[in-house]
């Protein structure tokens, strides 16, 4: 016989599965429900794009487009890629929907799988999951962006993710930041020896990433270097300085971290990321930011936006970490019929039962009575129904309480009158 290879999931992809899919479901849920407190509204977006869209969009020189994106051919020759992220596909429906005449600020909200081709860790996968929200309009009032972190910050206190902090920071517009970037690559040319090959190579291509290192000897280096606050045009820190009483406004506590400039080239001033518990060296469990010349750059009129995504595989491991679990309703009534003369009555009752919201397990086939109450223990199910002959003939059902053994006849109706009765204590 020859062996037959087993297959897996590819590297950097998983299942999610029961009972975690319920902490998935249940912070999707609360998501939706937050968001739509603040008026957003669900956006549904196809998970592969022209490949053009991601490079334009997040930048051809970019970690992302540059080494992380699932390209490929499609079969008329098209470069085709998988989403790395959604903010660029919101941009291009924006414009091709026309959504600029809508009334008011458009807010949309997504969530779905991305994926990127990194180095698989804790908290870090190929196909990873985001819920985002983005706001495109007319007004970059910093009302906007403070709305949009109190709205962030609102849900995350909500679902209880623990020791949550929030970076704030602005990197300027078009106006200032080009001037920033070229006082910062002089400086950084001066310590060039002293900066790691990655760093040494990003003085030329993209000088603001060098912030980001993590690597330890090059922090000292990093904290001498200008800082993007001291060289803001007059316009841009008014902006930055507004958000701030803003956020004090709305009693939203953060930190500002001049370092803070994110890998996708589309930001322009506000730039945010949030932190959370129990998640190591991937820690960070949302980014964001304004993108004022994204829509024009994609061919649509001037528009402004600001947005976030949240990494939502990131949350669920930070509230596991924190022992969250939910309690689940689990199974009801597991439906223990005798012989094919019974059957019928069976298939019927189940059904009614489920009509009620009941959760239900019917037995496909035949099973020895015994046997068939060892498994209801088993799947946990809270009563067990005997439907015998004398049952069927009777239109009278016996209902057995798995927790005490407690036995009790009722006719259907009755049955689903007490079933409601006991579930209201219960949970059901
Ligand atoms: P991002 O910072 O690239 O921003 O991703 C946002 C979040 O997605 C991260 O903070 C992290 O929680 C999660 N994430 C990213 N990569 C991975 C991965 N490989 N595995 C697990 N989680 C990951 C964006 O994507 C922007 N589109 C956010 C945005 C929306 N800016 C404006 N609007």
């Amino acid at each position: 016989m020859t062996e037959k290879k087993q297959i897996r999931a590819i590297k950097g992809t998983r299942d999610i599965l029961p009972p975690d899919s319920a902490l998935w479901n249940w912070f999707e849920r609360s998501a939706r429900e937050v968001f739509e407190t603040y008026g957003f509204r669900d956006i549904r977006l196809p998970i592969f794009e022209q490949t053009d869209l991601f490079a334009r969009s997040i930048g051809a020189d970019t970690d992302v487009v540059g080494k992380e994106m699932y390209t490929f051919e499609d079969r008329d020759d098209s470069s085709i890629s998988l989403r790395p992220e959604a903010t660029a596909s919101v941009a291009r429906a924006y414009i091709e929907h026309g959504m600029h005449t809508l009334p008011g600020n458009v807010k949309l909200y997504y969530m779905g799988p991305m994926f990127r081709r990194e180095r698989p860790q804790k908290g870090r996968y190929r196909q990873f999951y985001q819920v985002g929200a983005e706001i495109l309009g007319q007004s970059d009032a910093p009302a906007i962006d403070a709305e949009a972190l109190e709205m962030l910050m609102v849900l995350f206190e909500r679902v209880g993710l623990a020791q949550t902090k929030l970076y704030v920071n602005s990197i300027g517009c078009k106006d200032c930041r080009p001037k920033y970037v070229e006082l910062l690559r002089e400086e950084l040319r001066n310590v060039k020896d002293k900066l790691g090959a990655d760093s040494q190579r990003r003085i030329e291509t993209n000088p603001l990433r060098v912030l980001d290192s993590k690597l330890p000897e090059e922090q000292s280096i990093i904290e001498e270097l200008p800082r993007i606050s001291d060289h803001l045009c007059e316009a841009c820190r008014q902006h930055f300085a507004t958000l701030q009483q803003e956020l004090s406004l709305r009693g939203i506590a953060y930190e500002q971290n001049w370092r803070l400039v994110r890998g996708l080239d589309y930001y322009t001033r506000t730039t945010f990321e949030v932190t959370a518990a129990g998640l190591g060296s991937q820690n960070a469990v949302c980014g964001g930011g304004r993108y004022d010349g994204l829509v024009e750059l994609l061919g649509g009129h001037p528009t402004k936006g600001i947005g976030f995504a949240i990494g939502t595989d990131r949350v669920i491991l930070s509230l596991q970490e924190g022992e969250k679990r939910l309690s689940m309703p689990g199974l009801a009534v597991f439906v223990a019929w005798m012989n094919s003369a019974t059957y019928p009555t069976a298939v019927k009752i189940a059904r009614t039962l489920r009509d009620a919201g009941f959760s239900v397990e019917l037995l496909p086939e035949e099973m020895k009575f015994k046997k068939s109450l060892g498994l209801a223990d088993r799947l946990g199910a809270r009563y067990v129904l005997i439907i015998g002959e004398d049952e069927v003939a009777s239109g009278n059902f016996t209902l057995k309480r798995l927790s005490d053994r407690e036995q009790k006849k009722f006719s259907d109706s009755a049955l689903i009158e007490y079933l409601q009765l006991e579930g209201r204590g219960s949970g059901a």
